[in-house]
């Protein structure tokens, strides 16, 4: 994120998207969404940092970022769009699911949460891969 021209915008197949408004004169940034292409076989496009601004969710405009994403991914002729997200990320598996992504990995992690005065406490949650294919006449 500290180097958002270098890391994304220097390479045909990477791309970053700012959804913004303006209030008082002033550009104020309403979501972001990024996407990587890779090739894993074939060529795909790694979705990474899709976040909406809380005051905006559920409005569409998280779909709409990712319908971006999706036919950025179709232009440059990548088979799939592929993201990891996590179950605790409860309205973007909702979202992609909407959306058409097909669950494909997912493995378990432990997360520690250190309290002050009491003892640790572990959570598990669960890291999930998934996909959709994107066709570039449909
Ligand atoms: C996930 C996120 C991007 C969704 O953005 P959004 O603009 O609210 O999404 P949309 O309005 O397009 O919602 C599309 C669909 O997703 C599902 N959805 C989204 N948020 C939901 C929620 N809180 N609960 C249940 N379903 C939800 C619904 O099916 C919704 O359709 P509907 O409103 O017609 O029912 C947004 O909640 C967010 O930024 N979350 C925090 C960051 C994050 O988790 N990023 C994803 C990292 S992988």
């Amino acid at each position: 994120m500290q180097d958002i021209p270098g890391c994304y915008l220097s390479h045909p197949d990477n791309c970053f998207w700012v959804a913004e408004t303006e209030v008082i004169g002033r550009a104020e940034i309403l979501a972001m969404v990024a996407v990587v292409g890779r090739r894993d076989g074939e060529m795909c496009g790694e979705l990474f940092r899709m976040i909406v601004s809380s005051k905006c969710r559920r409005t569409g405009l998280g779909s709409r970022m990712t319908q971006t994403v999706i036919d950025f991914c179709k232009e440059r002729g990548f088979s799939k769009v592929v993201l990891e997200t996590s179950s605790i990320q409860t309205s973007a598996v909702a979202l992609y699911k909407k959306l058409g992504f097909s669950h494909i990995l997912s493995h378990t992690k432990t997360l520690i949460l250190k309290c002050f005065f009491s003892s640790s406490i572990y959570t598990k949650y669960r890291i999930m891969t998934k996909q959709k294919q994107v066709f570039r006449n449909c």
